[in-house]
């Protein structure tokens, strides 16, 4: 709409005055803000943005892949991707508590960035000057509410980059920065991102990881990653009669959790002692509180029978009916 173009040409404006003829370098991460900031940046600036993407190993079915799809190829943006997983797995052996191992993984994806940065900045040869966030509104209100939170209790440690920008020596570029989470993704549309990117649901910084109880074996990403694609799969093909909508888009975040503890089952006629996967759908509108999503059975069922069949080493799916407080939405 033209309101949304207005805006588009108003932000480029902006963005090419910061700018000028320097460099600008990005963290991608896929998700809607980072991949909004991006496009938004490169209609801007085009060549004059560098993103970096930084696989820890620890995303969903064929992300990594997808990212560099649609933005290294398709929008022809450049983007180093960085497939740092076999170095998250190695750091992260032997770590089991769930804020050991959030901060394990926000420590080493900074370390990982900023040595790409580095890298960058030594080889440019335009000086980099920016480093450019995906910071949306909401982020700005959140940091400034626990600046000034007195003693908040930490339920989990998020990701946090904050301190990136003065350590690279770089300038902060955020044009999403005065926009509310739908008017990101109505800009999203406008530049041309497809609906499924910008309509996706949430997904933690820490990835699978915070997915993946206690230690992170190297064989269970996989695991988790297949059966979790099973149920998005199927979610965004089962529509729910009454509105017309997928269950997808009748869910506000839905994802499997891999439970590293074994059970018994029965295949053919043989014995299985496999892993299980737990379930979770809900439905919140600001993510602070959250209700279980009420799937149909018939869903449930398909998810559960194709995981069971599909994903050899899994035998056992079960579907998690806890709300908000008092349990959280993410597992870890
Ligand atoms: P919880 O599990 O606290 O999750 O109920 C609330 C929302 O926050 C997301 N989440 C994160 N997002 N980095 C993020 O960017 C993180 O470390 C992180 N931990 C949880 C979670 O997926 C849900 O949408």
């Amino acid at each position: 709409d033209w309101v949304m173009q207005d805006h588009v040409a108003e932000a480029v404006a902006r963005i090419r005055a910061q700018v000028g003829d320097q460099q600008v370098l990005l963290g991608l991460s896929g998700g809607v803000d980072s991949s909004v900031a991006a496009a938004l940046i490169h209609k801007a600036i085009g060549e004059q943005l560098t993103c970096v993407f930084v696989d820890h190993g620890l995303l969903r079915l064929h992300e990594g892949d997808m990212v560099m799809a649609m933005f290294a190829e398709k929008l022809q943006v450049k983007v180093v991707r960085v497939n740092a997983g076999p170095l998250f797995l190695r750091e992260l052996a032997g770590i089991s508590e769930p804020e050991a191992k959030r901060k394990t993984i926000g420590r080493l994806f900074i370390d990982v960035f900023k040595a790409e940065a580095e890298k960058l900045k030594a080889q440019s040869a335009r000086e980099i000057a920016f480093l450019a966030q995906g910071t949306i509104y909401p982020d700005v209100i959140e940091s400034g509410a626990s600046k000034n939170a007195k003693k908040a209790v930490t339920i989990k440690s998020h990701h946090n980059v904050g301190g990136l920008p003065e350590q690279l020596g770089l300038e902060l570029l955020e044009p999403l920065r005065d926009l509310f989470k739908d008017e990101v993704r109505e800009l999203g549309i406008a530049l041309g991102l497809p609906p499924e990117m910008v309509y996706r649901h949430p997904f933690p910084g820490p990835g699978l990881g915070v997915r993946i109880l206690g230690e992170i074996k190297p064989e269970y990403p996989d695991l988790l990653r297949r059966a979790d694609a099973i149920f998005i799969e199927e979610l965004r093909n089962g529509i729910d009669a009454a509105s017309g909508k997928s269950w997808y888009e009748l869910t506000s975040q839905a994802f499997a959790v891999f439970l590293p503890v074994k059970s018994v089952g029965v295949m053919g006629d043989g014995r299985t002692y496999d892993y299980v996967v737990a379930l979770r759908a809900v439905q919140t509108s600001d993510f602070m509180t959250a209700d279980w999503a009420e799937l149909p059975y018939s869903l449930l069922k398909r998810v559960s029978s194709r995981i069971i069949n599909e994903v050899r080493g899994i035998n056992r799916v079960t579907y998690d009916v806890s709300s908000k407080p008092p349990a959280t939405i993410e597992w870890e």
